[in-house]
Order: structure tokens, then sequence, then C-alpha cells
């Protein structure tokens, strides 16, 4: 006999018109996850579910969640790590899959309720519903983010999305791991019926019930997409599209799912075992594994911002509108708060804030939303409302005097509490807070350029500086959506301390002959997002000097580095550095033969070391608290390969794995 009140999960009930009722409401967590003992109780809910349509006390089954953020943000990644081997992958996965065909061919109505987040794994466990209904607000979304863990659905979502969808919207969703809104969701065919907000998901289920409703496959041209020939067309349109984004050797799952569409989505049976059958060696393997920690890093950082504390950030008053200033305002609006720009220069704040128009085009949909954010970001020009800031940020010119004027100018008229930054890239924090009141007061909080773009901010902690300030400075990364992480001032921080040497090198090894469209080529090769000397143009010639200067790596003198920042060629911003810049892009010539790959790899290889050897100092002057929390600013400060897992983690497992080669050989 099912003891359906032991569930810790799960809320199951009868109501008295026969319908059972699923209340996804995971244990200990603020948000639904499935992880064993979730899909262990699924398991419970299916049976006695099955023995209510037998003995008919149960006309219909509704999943719905108990949680206000959503219905189900995925598999529980946590657990992935308990899975030794291919054998128990395909154990575990069969089962779950053995759960949801269940599922499916229950003789009642199946309906599933969906608000906020229904991912990967929820969305598997959605698909074997027989009807779906979500929400219309904005909140809700719909997507398997599986390839960026470097995996696919496993959970026999990718034949089921097939179905409903038709390959042409359904394998996109899957490749990209890009997450849709309710009601582009129902034109796909993944969701059935759209109710206004969540108060109204019970009802329309309920209805759903009654109606025996049980949605269609997808039909007509969507259907043929599965067949022969459009199948063979569609996987190498699919192919070609993923090979733009991603390369097979770094990330091959995306390259794996097409090759299962291919093979097996003529047959949705045989896609479903075909699917287990993939997706095992990919869930084992070392970039899957490698991105998982690199999702833990993350998770990592955002538990970095202190929990329970009083401070919640919703004013920001930036200081300096150039380059970083303007972005740095920009972006906070963006993510909610109310900004104030101020600069000694009118025309630079009217310029700064026409700026940001483009950024809220991409992020707000609507005309109502973009004029309330640009309301949202008010010019300044005398710091009238510093006094207002929860946060205030300096961005002008990299002057110690300037600066240490500004902030002693600054300091009395702050709100108490209010987090006091500056986003100097060079000068010594503990120099600037020196004249301060109270130095400890003053933290930095360093933004990448692009700001949009790069999701790292660092925290610079000085040697005075107080703990809670960087604790709230946390918080306030936190609340703009940015990474933080933090670094214990010292020249260059974290990740313009592991730049700058790989950079170096690249420049060397330019001087010594190699051309600079080889050496890009090696770094991307190796899995970094751009070579290291088109990151050089795109920063700024004059910038890299700079930072190459304060490192004191930078070679003294007759560099042609220095030449070409005497000569005015500052690369991108100038349409010349060691690039020629059309369009907003390098020009590249073509090798006069194909690279040989093993050559490629060495140089990679040897590009990279300094930018290892560097993150393994910082580790060791314990400049960031963790080897991991290293891996994690190189990671996301510099595009370092994620599918490498971090510099640190490479470098180690490079090790053993030579280790293992040298031992193998020497047995042989
Ligand atoms: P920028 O030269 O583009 O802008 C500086 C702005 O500050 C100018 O608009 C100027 O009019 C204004 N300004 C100068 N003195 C002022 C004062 N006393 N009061 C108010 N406004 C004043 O400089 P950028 O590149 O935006 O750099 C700003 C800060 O950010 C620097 O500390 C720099 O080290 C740092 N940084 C720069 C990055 C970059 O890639 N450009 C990256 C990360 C940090």
């Amino acid at each position: 006999m099912l003891d359906m009140n032991a569930l810790r999960d799960w809320r199951f009930s009868i109501d008295l018109q026969g319908i059972a009722w699923a209340v996804f409401d995971r244990e200990g967590e603020s948000q639904n996850s499935l992880g064993r003992r979730p899909l262990e109780e699924l398991a419970m809910i299916i049976e006695r579910a099955e023995a209510g349509a037998r003995d008919k006390s149960i006309r219909g089954l509704v999943f719905i969640s108990g949680k206000e953020k959503g219905f189900i943000v995925g598999a529980d990644v946590r657990e992935f790590e308990q899975l030794a081997d291919e054998r128990q992958v395909i154990e575990n996965v069969s089962r779950i899959n053995g759960y949801l065909d269940r599922l499916e061919q229950l003789p009642i109505t199946v309906v599933c309720c969906i608000h906020g987040f229904c991912l990967g794994g929820g969305l598997e466990l959605a698909l074997a519903c027989h009807w779906r209904i979500a929400t219309r607000d904005d909140a809700t979304r719909i997507g398997f983010p599986e390839v960026k863990l470097g995996i696919f659905p496993g959970f026999n979502g990718t034949a089921r999305s097939i179905r409903q969808a038709g390959a042409l919207a359904a394998m996109p969703m899957m490749l990209t791991g890009s997450f849709i809104r309710a009601g582009a969701a129902r034109g796909m065919g993944l969701i059935d019926e759209l109710v206004p907000s969540p108060s109204n998901l019970r009802w329309a289920a309920r209805r759903a019930v009654e109606r025996k409703r049980k949605a269609k496959p997808a039909g007509g041209w969507r259907g043929l997409t599965r067949l022969w020939p459009a199948r063979g067309l569609l996987a190498s349109k699919f192919r070609s599209e993923t090979a733009k984004k991603v390369r097979e050797e770094h990330y091959p799952s995306p390259f794996r799912l097409i090759d299962l569409f291919e093979t097996h989505a003529g047959n949705l049976d045989g896609l479903k075992a075909a699917e287990t059958r993939a997706f095992a060696p990919l869930m084992v393997g070392n970039t899957s594994k490698n991105l998982r920690r690199v999702f833990k890093l993350s998770e990592m950082m955002k538990a970095q911002a202190p929990k329970g504390q009083a401070f919640k950030p919703l004013r920001v008053h930036v200081i300096g509108a150039g380059v970083m200033g303007a972005d740095i305002a920009g972006w906070c609006v963006a993510c909610g708060m109310e900004v104030s720009l101020q600069d000694v220069n009118a025309e630079q704040i009217a310029k700064g804030i026409a700026a940001q128009k483009k950024l809220f085009a991409r992020r707000f949909r609507t005309k109502p939303l973009r004029d309330t954010a640009l309301a949202r970001l008010i010019a300044d020009p005398k710091g009238a409302s510093i006094g207002r800031a929860d946060v205030v940020i300096e961005a002008i010119v990299e002057r110690l005097e300037v600066k240490q004027n500004l902030f002693k100018s600054i300091e009395g008229r702050l709100k108490p509490g209010a987090v006091l930054a500056t986003n100097t890239s060079s000068i010594m924090i503990e120099e600037i807070a020196a004249p301060l009141a109270d130095p400890g007061r003053l933290i930095g909080i360093h933004f990448f350029n692009p700001v949009a773009q790069l999701p790292l901010v660092e925290i610079i902690r000085g040697a005075q500086t107080h703990e809670a300030e960087v604790g709230k400075g946390c918080i306030f990364v936190t609340a703009i959506d940015k990474f933080p992480l933090i670094v214990k001032s010292s020249p260059g921080f974290l990740v313009n301390r592991v730049l700058a040497p790989y950079m170096m090198q690249a420049m060397q090894r330019l001087e010594r002959g190699e051309t600079k469209e080889k050496i890009d080529e090696a770094a991307r090769a190796f899995g970094m997002p751009m070579g290291p000397i088109e990151l050089a143009d795109t920063v700024g010639l004059d910038v890299c000097a700079h930072v190459g200067n304060i490192l004191k790596i930078a070679p003294v003198g007759g560099s042609k580095l220095d030449e070409m920042v005497a000569a005015g060629k500052l690369g991108k911003k100038s349409g010349e550095g060691f690039y020629i810049w059309k369009d907003g892009k390098p020009e590249k010539a073509e090798p006069e033969k194909p690279y040989d790959k093993f050559e490629l790899e060495r140089l990679g290889r040897e590009l990279v070391d300094p930018l290892i050897r560097e993150a393994q100092r910082v580790r060791d002057e314990r400049i960031v608290e963790s080897a991991d929390l290293v891996d994690a600013g190189v990671i996301f400060g510099t595009g370092f390969a994620p599918f490498r897992g971090g510099p640190l983690h490479f470098e180690a497992n490079e090790e053993k794995s030579n280790v293992e080669v040298l031992r193998r050989t020497a047995a042989e």
C-alpha cells in the first residue's frame, strides 16, 4: 500500500471530482529540481494514479509547482557526479524514462501547469504529460539548457520535443540551449494553452481534465521535418550553423544531437532508445564534467554575497560618463536600478546616456519598458543625487590625485551605509583611500569592457577595507546579475594580471616571426574565445602597454607595441593596430597552406602557459580566496576555455593524464 502522506518533495491529494493534484515543492529548497528523491516519489505518484485509473477513483492527474518562483529548473546538477560510468548513467536514465513512459500511457488525462522556469528535465516531465498549460506572464521561460552542460536532453526530451514541435523548431532550441517565452512555446506546439497568471492554472487544469484534452503531435510540414530527405537537409544545415559557434572537438554534444536526429528521428521509439545510448558517454565525458564544474563555480561566486543583510541597493550614482562609466550606468538601469550619471563634461553625459539606447533596445521588448528604463537614467552634472545613492561608483580618469580629490569632496555627502567604490584598473586602492576620513570605506568594483558582455566584476579589498563594505559590494554586483569575485588589492588584480603575460607571450611570438593569424588561430584552437593579438587590438594597444608597464612585464623600448602606440595605431578604436579593422572586424590573411594541427596545438599550449603560471602565483599568494575561485575568475573574466574547467584545474588534470601516459608507456 502506497503511503502518499510520506512524500517529502510532493504533496498529493485527490479532490471530490476525482482529480489527483501532485504539487511539487521540494523540501528545503527554494526551487524545484529533479533529484533522486523527487523522482522516486514521482514514481509513487504514477503508481497511485495507475491504481486510481484502474478502479476509476481518479480521472485526471495534474502536476503543479508549490514554489512561487517557478515549476522546475531541471535535473539536480549536484547529483550528476554520483554517476560514475556509462553503465550507471544508462541504468539511471532508463529507469526515469520508464516512469515518464508510464505517465504518458496513463488512460486518464495528465495535465502539467507551468509558471516561471520550466527547464531541462522539468520540460521533459511536462512533455510526457497530455496537456500543458502555461502562464503568459514575462516570468515564464521554457527551454533545454543541457548543451550548456555538455549534454543534451536525456529523459527522452529530444524525441518528445521533436514530436510536438517538429524538428525545425525543437532542434535549434536544444542546440542553442536558449529559453523561450510561453507565447512562443505555444506557437511551437510545446505548450497547449495559455492563461494570464498562476491563479488561473488550477481552474484551467480542471477544465482540461473534464474535456479530456490531449495534445496532438506536430502535423503537416512540421511532421515532415522528421522524414527523409528533409531530415538530411536539416541535419547538414544544423551542423553548419552549430560549427559557426562552437568546435566539435571542444563541445561535442550539439553535434551528437544532430547525428542522433539524422539517424533516428524517422522512428520516434528508435530515437528514444538511441538518445539514452548517445547521452551516456557525453555525461561521463570530460567536457560535461568541466562544464558542470563551471556551473558550480558560478553558483559559488553568487554565494559570496552575504545573506540576510539589510543592504538593498536600488539607487546608484556613477561619476565619470566615459567608456566605462556610461556603460556601468546603463547596465545598472537595465537591471532595474535608478541611476544618476555625473561628469565634468555635460556633453559626455548626454553622449553616454544616448549610447545606452542600444542596450535597452536589446533588453526590453516594448517601447514603454524602454522609455521607463531611459527615465531611470538621469543626467546629474553637479552630483546632486550623491546623498540619495546606495552605491557610488567612480569611473573618471586614471589619475591618482584627481581620484583622491574627488573622493575627499564627496565623502561627507554620502548617505550612511552607502557603498563607496572606484572602478580603477591599476591604482592601488589604499592610495586612493589614503586622504579619506574613513579609508576603510572604499572598495574597488572593477568592471570589464564591454560591461554588458562580461559577466565578472572584481570586488577589490584594500588592506584597510571594512569587511562589511566588501559584503555589500558583492550584494550589489549580484543584484545587477554579474558574478562578484573578491580580490585582494594588488597590481593587476586577478584578470589583468593573468591576461597580461599571455598577451605579452603572444606579442613576443609575433616579434619572433610567427604570423598574427596563426597565433590567434592557435589560441582559439585551445578554446579561447578570441586570439590574443585580436584581443590586444580590441582592448586598445595603449591600454595593453599601460597594463604591461604597471605589471612591469612590457618589453622596455623598441617593441612593436610601443612603436604602434607612438604611431597612433591603437587597434580597433583607431581602425588599425596589429590588424586593419573594417566594419568592426579585423582583416585576416588566409594561410598559404592549412595549419598543421599538432603544431597549432603546441603553439596554443605555449601561449596559455604564462597565464596558467600566473594563475598559480595568484593562488599561492592568496590574492583570491581559493583555487576554485581563481579558476572561476579566469573563466568568467577572460573567457578561458570553459570546457577545460579553468587554468588550475586544466593544469592539474593535464599533469595527471601525462603521468598516466608515462606510466602506460613504461608498462609497455
Ligand atoms: P574615459 O576617459 O573614457 O572617461 C573618463 C570620464 O571621466 C570622462 O568623461 C571625463 O570627462 C570624466 N572626468 C574626469 N575627471 C572627472 C571628475 N573630476 N569628475 C567627473 N568626471 C570626470 O575613461 P574610461 O576608460 O571610462 O576609464 C574610467 C575608469 O575606469 C578608469 O579608472 C579606468 O582605469 C577604469 N577602467 C577602464 C577600463 C577600460 O577598458 N577603458 C576597464 C576597466 C576599468
